[in-house]
């Protein structure tokens, strides 16, 4: 085709008649030479490339189809030539630089960007490369994969297929350079809300972001030995920079996998926003840490079948007994070991076992469901009884049944489904305590923040463990959204 005059008129300034007319001869050919050659061996650096390239797009538009033709002409560029190689392996950098700049300009014009068939096939190229991350990525001034993610994190659209990535990128784990938390967290926040009533606020999975980043540069710093002051100055922006853009947003609740200072610092933020109410509950008790809430994927789906009304009581037993097992591994995660060696039948192995005698104490009567599944996991643990009844009116517990083996070197686990005001958790804890028991743990399957913070409050050494985080308490003490009176429904009464 000619080249059209509107075409002409539209980038007059931009020095790209030449370009445009080899375009118009061989779109193909003019579009590999470009990203090949012209940019990569030219005097433009990538940020150049994409700037040029930018304009001329914006220029243009899709006067006479243009923006089409290039998308398609990019787009089949990038099915051809990713990751191609030649032997000295100059050609691959080039061909992630050029891919960098095709993606940065095509961010710039954000979703409903002209070149999304480009963007699709970047992404598709992307997703499951992920050890990619550490091959092209290895200084803050040298980062075409930085643009690369921050460009998908741009295009994603309604597509919620790479927030595992995301999240799996905010665990530092080897080959993501820390300081890429930034393209981690702008992929989490640009991720579309899985619900629709969420969207606009401050989400669970965003928050779980900055916990998971607290999380990994804690272990860089304990196990790598970053400088402490490296990691804050790392992380403390990405953090800032969230709370800017969501600090006044409402809560819908958080889940960390995780807790101690780190994580303090990572949602401290979030009280700068309406401060108060969840908000504020949240992020006093993360502060205090103490707090792990479960996160596992089968967990999540019993947990949703336990809150449906619809539940009949065998699939509700069921699912209570699945969550039980998810829960007890996790809970018994940071048990002490001591070690032990064993003569197998080829050779000695090293090996360890528990270092101290496990008490399980269920609290009448909905903690006895969650008894053998611990059991399963720990048969030799010693078994205690606490009946609490909770008196509805005052939302007081009253003791009625106190039978828990005496052991002050053990590990107690206190199992009850529900942390609702935290009234017979704290009484419960109390009464162990006062038995001369020490190393205590409360493990429950959904958890209020008034309880979280009644119990850190009386107990502030006793850790928590919990299948979710729920919103709040109602009038009545019920924990919502919750599942209802776990005992009735377990014991069909
Ligand atoms: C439920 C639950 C806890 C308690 C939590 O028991 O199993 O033990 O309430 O509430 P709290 O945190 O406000 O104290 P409930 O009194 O219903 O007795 P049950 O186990 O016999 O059903």
């Amino acid at each position: 085709m000619n080249i059209p005059e509107s075409w002409l008129e539209r980038v007059r300034g931009h020095d790209a008649s030449g370009w445009l007319g080899a375009f118009c001869r061989d779109r193909k050919a003019a579009v590999s030479e470009l990203l090949w050659n012209r940019f990569y061996h030219g005097p433009l650096n990538v940020l150049g490339r994409g700037h040029v390239l930018a304009g001329w797009l914006e220029a243009v538009g899709d006067e006479h189809g243009f923006a089409g033709m290039l998308d398609e002409a990019c787009s089949e560029w990038v099915r051809l030539n990713w990751g191609r190689f030649d032997e000295d392996g100059v050609r691959q950098g080039s061909a992630w630089m050029c891919a960098a700049s095709l993606v940065e300009f095509s961010a710039r014009l954000g979703p409903g960007s002209r070149l999304g068939r480009t963007a699709g096939e970047l992404r598709a190229r992307f997703a499951g490369r992920e050890t990619f991350l550490g091959s092209f990525s290895t200084s803050p001034t040298a980062d075409p994969l930085g643009v690369y993610l921050a460009a998908v994190a741009e295009f994603q659209g309604a597509d919620r297929s790479m927030a595992a990535m995301w999240h799996r990128m905010c665990d530092l784990p080897d080959g993501v350079p820390p300081y890429h938390a930034r393209y981690a967290m702008l992929g989490l926040r640009r991720l579309p809300a899985a619900d629709p009533v969420e969207a606009g606020t401050l989400r669970a999975e965003v928050v779980r972001g900055p916990v998971r980043l607290a999380m990994g540069f804690d272990r860089l710093v304990r196990e790598r030995g970053m400088p402490e002051a490296l990691a804050q100055a790392t992380f403390g922006p990405v953090i800032s920079q969230v709370g800017a853009l969501q600090g006044s947003a409402a809560c819908r609740g958080v889940d960390a996998t995780w807790h101690g200072p780190w994580v303090g610092w990572a949602i401290g933020w979030r009280q700068r926003g309406r401060g108060g109410g969840t908000v504020g509950a949240v992020a006093t008790l993360m502060r205090r840490g103490g707090l792990t809430v479960v996160e596992h994927p089968l967990l999540g789906r019993s947990l949703t079948c336990l809150r449906d009304r619809g539940t009949p009581v065998p699939e509700f037993r069921r699912n209570l007994l699945q969550c039980g097992r998810l829960l007890a591994f996790e809970a018994t995660r940071g048990l002490g070991t001591r070690r032990r060696t064993v003569e197998t039948p080829m050779a000695r192995a090293a090996g360890v076992e528990l270092a101290r005698r496990v008490i399980l104490v269920a609290v009448l009567r909905a903690g006895w469901s969650l008894l053998d599944p611990f059991l399963e996991l720990v048969p030799d643990a010693l078994v205690g009884f606490v009946g609490q009844r909770r008196d509805e009116t005052t939302l007081r517990p009253e003791t009625y049944l106190f039978k828990v083996p005496r052991d002050a070197t053990a590990e107690v686990f206190v199992l009850d489904p529900m942390l609702a005001t935290g009234g017979s958790a704290v009484s419960t804890v109390t009464l162990l305590r006062s038995h001369g028991l020490r190393r205590v743990r409360f493990c429950c399957l959904l958890a209020a923040p008034e309880g979280v913070e009644a119990l850190q409050g009386a107990h502030p050494g006793v850790p928590i463990i919990a299948g979710a985080l729920d919103a709040r308490l109602n009038a009545q003490g019920f924990i919502v959204p919750g599942l209802g009176d776990a005992g009735d429904r377990c014991f069909g009464t």
